[in-house]
C-alpha cells in the first residue's frame, strides 16, 4: 500500500483558534481526520505530523526518505523564509506537493514569495481544508501513474 506523509509547519497547531477569517474554523485534528478518511477511501496510508520547529520538520523530511512514496507539506511561515527546508525537500527523491489554506498570492507581499515552491511538483493555495485534500489527491495521482 502506498504511503504519503503530510507535514504541517509552525502555528498550524492553532488552527480553529488562529485568525479564523483567514484559516477557517477547523482544528488541525479535524483536518488530519479528513485526510485519514480520504486515504482510507482511496486505499492508501497517510501519516501526519506538525511541528513549530524548523529543525524537527527538516528531520521529518530526512526520515521520509525510503519510508514514504510522496510528501504533502504546508511549510506555513517557513515557506517564505527557510532555505534549510527547501534544501531538505530538494534532497528528497519522492514527489512533493506544497499546500496552503489561504491564497498566499492575494496576501501581504512577504507571503507572495515561496522558497519551497520551486522544489514542489505543484502548489495548491487558497482552498482551506480542500487545499490539503486536493494536495493529497495530487500526491496520490503522482505515485499511482
Ligand atoms: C499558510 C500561509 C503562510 O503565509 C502562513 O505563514 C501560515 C499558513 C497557509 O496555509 O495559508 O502560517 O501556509
Amino acid at each position: 500500500m502506498k504511503k504519503i506523509l503530510v507535514l504541517h509547519g509552525p502555528n498550524l497547531n492553532l488552527l480553529g483558534r488562529r485568525e479564523k477569517e483567514i484559516y477557517g474554523t477547523l482544528s488541525l485534528a479535524e483536518i488530519d481526520g479528513r485526510l485519514a478518511k480520504f486515504a482510507q477511501e482511496n486505499g492508501f496510508q497517510v501519516a501526519t505530523f506538525q511541528s513549530n520547529s524548523e529543525g524537527d520538520l527538516i528531520t521529518s523530511i530526512h526520515e521520509a526518505m525510503g519510508r514514504y512514496d510522496a510528501l504533502v507539506i504546508n511549510p506555513a511561515a517557513y515557506t517564505h523564509t527557510s532555505i534549510a527546508l527547501r534544501d531538505a525537500l530538494a534532497a528528497l527523491d519522492i514527489p512533493v506537493i506544497e499546500v496552503h489554506l489561504s491564497n498566499i498570492y492575494r496576501r501581504e507581499e512577504f507571503r507572495q514569495k515561496s522558497l519551497t515552491a520551486p522544489i514542489a511538483v505543484g502548489v495548491i493555495s487558497g482552498f482551506g481544508v480542500h487545499s490539503y485534500l486536493l494536495g493529497l489527491q495530487a500526491a496520490f495521482n503522482c505515485i499511482s501513474a
